[in-house]
Parts: structure tokens; sequence; C-alpha cells
């Protein structure tokens, strides 16, 4: 089976790719991790679709299955929520050895991951992403999280998985539009990193709409490689992992601003690349065409390119409070080629210049 390894030496582990294959996943888990008892997290959209598959799966390699249902969407990535999953997996009678296994899209394998990194003080973490963005992002590299009321992801921990196993073929199921938004996040490994992955993207969007199997399998694959290459080389994110933000920082401040209700992340990160590399354009990064192809790509795939209702300060002071912000410049990641990005202090007012 096709895999791709998160070199990070004795954490190192893999991804691997299959297709209508949950058959062989308690087998390959089994080769992970240390017993058989094992703690499925999933949600209740995710459940009723794949959970009996999966099941089915681990009870023939010999595992001992218990599970917990937590209601679908970023209302369930709380304190309360990993408590309540602390608790189960105590009564569950869950040790030391024993596994958690996250079956679902970012918002199950953070808070999965959060449990597995906490409970008795971290035990085997298993990732099954059945979201595009899941797949391509939040599965890989060991972020895990849960929010507080005033802020995304602000509890968590570095904690990477045992192993990733990604079937493409789940994402027949999903929504049109979460679909785009795990896209977004592909089209950014093209502009941060690989060139043809983004005119791959540009050239073969119709088969990628339609989730055909082979550029569907292409564009997840290439997507682990970058994002495993990135994280080998800067797990905790003390300086190259950053450039994972492009889009992002103007994202989060869209995100913010609408009460994480008007948009879906890689909607919010859609439009951020926009004005992102608008921002490059305007202080000389790139020309003019790149800027029209990064443009173009994102209107062909049906994801946002614009904003609407939020005023200039507005989303100022959230850019200025995000995390990004350091000694009074704001940083952004910025193209600043083809397939090339550098982390560039930019002045308020060159900000305030490309906002609407
Ligand atoms: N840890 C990281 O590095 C990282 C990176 C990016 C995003 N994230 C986090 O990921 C979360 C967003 O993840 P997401 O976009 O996957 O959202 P999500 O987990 O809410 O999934 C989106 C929706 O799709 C449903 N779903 C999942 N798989 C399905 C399938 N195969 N068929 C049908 N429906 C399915 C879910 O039930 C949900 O309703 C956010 O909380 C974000 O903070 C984490």
């Amino acid at each position: 089976m096709d895999k791709v390894v998160v070199e990070l030496e004795e954490r190192s582990y893999p991804i691997y790719f299959d297709y209508e294959g949950f058959d062989r996943v308690g087998d390959l888990i089994k080769k992970h991790v240390r017993s058989s008892k094992t703690f499925v997290i999933t949600d209740s959209n995710v459940y009723p679709l794949y959970f009996e598959k999966i099941e089915e799966s681990l009870k023939k390699s010999g595992f001992d299955v218990t599970h917990e249902v937590i209601p679908a969407g970023e209302t369930s990535k709380t304190m309360e929520m990993a408590q309540r999953l602390l608790e189960v997996a105590y009564d569950s009678g869950l040790l030391r050895d024993s596994s958690i296994i996250a079956l679902g899209g970012g918002v199950v394998g953070d808070i999965a991951g959060f449990v597995a990194a906490t409970y008795m003080r971290g035990i085997d973490f298993i990732q099954i992403p059945t979201t595009l963005l899941a797949q391509v992002d939040s599965s890989v590299g060991g972020k895990v999280a849960v929010n507080l009321k005033k802020g995304k992801n602000i509890v968590g921990a570095f904690y990477q998985p045992k192993m990733v196993y990604i079937d493409i073929s789940v994402l027949k199921t999903l929504d049109k539009r979460e679909v785009l938004s795990g896209l977004a996040e592909v089209i950014k490994y093209g502009v941060i990193w690989d060139f043809d992955l983004f005119t791959y993207i540009e050239k073969n969007l119709e088969d990628i709409l339609r989730l055909k199997e082979e550029s569907l399998t292409h564009i997840v694959k290439r997507s682990c490689e970058i994002k495993a290459k990135i994280v080998s080389l800067d797990e905790k994110e003390e300086n190259l992992r950053a450039i994972l933000n492009f889009g992002h920082t103007i994202g989060h401040a869209i995100e913010a601003l609408t009460g994480y209700e008007k948009y879906i992340h890689g909607e919010a990160v859609a439009i951020g690349m926009v004005y992102e590399a608008r921002l490059a354009f305007n202080l000389g990064y790139i020309d003019e065409g790149y800027l029209e192809r990064i443009l173009n790509l994102i209107k062909r795939s049906g994801l946002p390119a614009d904003y609407e209702g939020i005023e200039k300060t507005d989303m100022l002071n959230a850019i200025k409070l995000d995390k990004k912000m350091r000694e009074g410049k704001i940083n952004f990641v910025l193209p600043v080629g083809f397939g090339k990005v550098d982390i560039v202090s930019v002045k308020e007012e060159d900000v305030l210049k490309v906002l609407k």
C-alpha cells in the first residue's frame, strides 16, 4: 500500500493511502499499537457512515473496541467534551498501553488527539481522517487542541500519532462545500512549496471536483508529502512550519469577525490567500500575472474570493490580535515567487491599503 513517512526520528510514523479498503485497517493499526484495547472517537455524521466497517475490521484483527460519538461540529471541541471522553476512556478500562482512534474530520482529530495526549500522560493515537481538510492537513503534524470560549485551539499539545490511515473514497459522502474547504489548503501547498502541484490543480480541476480517484489521490498524497516534509524540518513551528499559515492571518481574522459561522475554515483561508497575494503584489514580491493565477484558481474552484461587511479597522485589529503579531509588526507569509513564500514584516498602513 502507498505510504508517506513523517520523519521524526523515534517518533516517525506512516501515512497510508487506500481506496475502499477499510477491511485492511485493523491489521495495519495492529502493527503500530501496543495492546488490543482501543477506543474509537467519532462524530454523529461519520458514525452511521463508517464506524461499523472500521469496527468490523478492528474486531477481525483481535481488537477489543469501545467507542463514543460526539455531536458533529466545532462546538464539540471543548474542555467539557474532552473531560467526558477522558471519563469514558477511564470507565472503559483503557490503560497506558491502550490506544485511541480518531475517526472523522479535523474536529474529531483535534479533540481525540488531545484526549490521547493527556489520558494517563499520553497513550497511542491513530488518525483516520474523513474530510479532505483532515486528510491533507489536520491529521498530519501532531497539533491537537480544544477551544476556549474566547479563542480557538488555545489548549493543546504537539502529540504525533502512531499512524494515519487515509481512505480517499470516504470523500464521496462529504458535502461539496467541505471538499472545497480542503481544496483551499491544497492550493496553499501549491503556492508555498510546489508550483507543479498548483499547475496540476489548474489542469485537473474538473476531475478533482468530480472526485476522480486518480486526481484526488494525487493531490492528497502530494499534500501529505509536503506537510510531512515541513513538519519533519520544524515540528514545533519555531520557523519554517509557519509558512503553512499562508492565507491564515487574514483568514483567521475573517473567521473571528464573522463569529465562525459565515465561512468554514478553508473558505476563509481562500479569501485570506487572495488578500495576502494582493499584499505581496502591492509590495512588489509577485507580478500581476501570478496574482491573477491565484485569484482565478480560487474563483474557478467555486471558493469565495472576497468577504463582505467587515470594516477595515475591525479587520486590522483582528489581524493584530492574532498570535502571528510580533514586536509591533504584522508578520505575513507572502508569495515571493512560484511555489515560494517568505515571512515578511508588514507595516500597518500597507495592510490597510489592501483591505476594503
Ligand atoms: N491540528 C491541525 O493541524 C489542524 C489544522 C487545520 C484545521 N484544524 C482543525 O480542524 C477543524 C476543522 O476540520 P474539518 O474541516 O475536517 O471539520 P469537521 O471535523 O467539523 O468536519 C466537517 C463536517 O463533515 C462531516 N464529515 C466528516 N467526514 C465526513 C465524510 N466522510 N462524509 C460525510 N460527512 C463527513 C463532519 O461530521 C462535519 O459535519 C477545526 O477545528 C480546525 O481548528 C486542525
